[in-house]
């Protein structure tokens, strides 16, 4: 369809897919794909940034593929591809880095986090340079809508500036893009520790909920989450425990925070922790059970990152030549 408005964003094939990222993310991707020409990247280049196994990243960008189809994200009415096939995504990252701050990537969250971790070990300079990847990821789609999670909007500014910043050394060229965080899920915690973010380096892994855990795992790690002093079941900054609780079960069944307080005024903390772990194995049954039927049809995923990399290709190609132009290197010749 023409003129449809475009939408760009990616996850990680490091590991498995966690709650956070599905109601952080994927889950509000798969709304968009009636109405958006979209793009879903799995950002290979940016999972060497840290420590990897190569046979490792190999089957988890296969098993992502699957897990975006599982999630919802169908491949006839949007496109799915692989960082590393598309030509454009590093060498638009090489001109925006150009005009990049190092100071600017040196005082990043994400990469002081990282970089600053106790069994960090070797930094290779990819971490500090992986929010400029991040931009021309973007950039190269010219995207009008980037839904991300809260954890991903320092890199969102950091791209809204490149973009400006070319935009005024070279001329109008890159839409700037508008930071496109969802209301509820944006930011799903820890069940151990819900002062951090869900997230799969968690230290204790019963905090991380992933979308392929046996439903009896599943019940396990709720059963474990931590909760906060007090008896009630109410969403409040006092009670950091319960909260998450309650984003997370307002996220899987769709009814308000309001709506479920009402609801289990009374409820003890250990009936209610069941309640919730049983919304989430409602939601990720049928899930999972599309995950299985795809994960071991390599034809199928190849063929899915086939089509996506021919449509993500003909508009990195048409983004990269404007900007080549634009910065003024010389006409590609033909070979
Ligand atoms: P990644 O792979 O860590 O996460 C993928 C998406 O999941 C969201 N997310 C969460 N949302 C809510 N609660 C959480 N606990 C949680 N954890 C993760 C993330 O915000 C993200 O939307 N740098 C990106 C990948 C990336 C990208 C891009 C994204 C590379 N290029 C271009 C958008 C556009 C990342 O590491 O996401």
């Amino acid at each position: 369809m023409p003129d449809r408005k475009t939408v760009l964003t990616c996850a990680q094939p490091t590991g498995q897919l966690h709650l956070g990222n599905y109601f952080g993310a994927i889950r509000n991707w798969a709304n968009m794909i009636d109405d958006y020409e979209c793009f879903f990247g799995i950002v290979d280049q940016h999972a060497i940034t840290m420590p990897y196994e190569p046979a490792e990243l190999r089957k988890s960008t296969y098993r992502m593929v699957a897990a975006y189809v599982a999630c919802g994200l169908d491949p006839a009415k949007c496109h799915l591809f692989a960082q590393s096939h598309i030509i454009g995504h590093t060498e638009l990252a090489w001109i925006l880095g150009c005009l990049c701050p190092l100071g600017q990537l040196e005082r990043m969250t994400q990469y002081k986090e990282k970089s600053q971790r106790e069994n960090a070990g070797f930094v290779g300079s990819g971490l500090l340079y992986y929010p400029v990847l991040m931009a021309a990821d973007i950039l190269l789609y010219n995207a009008d809508r980037v839904p991300v999670g809260e954890d991903q909007k320092q890199h969102l500014e950091l791209c809204r500036d490149l973009a400006i910043k070319f935009n005024n050394t070279y001329s109008e060229t890159f839409r700037v893009p508008s930071v496109d965080i969802p209301k509820t899920g944006a930011r799903i915690r820890s069940l151990q520790d819900p002062e951090r973010k869900m997230s799969k380096s968690d230290a204790n892994q019963n905090g991380c909920v992933y979308l392929l855990d046996p439903p009896a795992v599943i019940r396990k790690k709720f059963k474990s989450a931590v909760t906060d002093s007090g008896r009630e079941i109410v969403a409040r900054e006092d009670k950091p425990g319960i909260s998450n609780l309650l984003n997370i079960y307002s996220a899987a069944t769709g009814r308000s925070i309001e709506k479920l307080e009402a609801e289990n005024a009374g409820v003890s903390y250990g009936d209610f922790k069941s309640k919730v772990a049983e919304a989430v194995v409602d939601l990720l049954s049928p899930i999972q059970e599309r995950f299985e039927a795809i994960v071991n049809d390599k034809d199928q995923l190849n063929g899915i990152l086939a089509e996506g990399a021919k449509a993500a290709q003909k508009v990195a190609f048409k983004t990269l030549s404007k900007v080549h132009r634009k910065v003024g290197f010389v006409e590609r010749p033909r070979i």
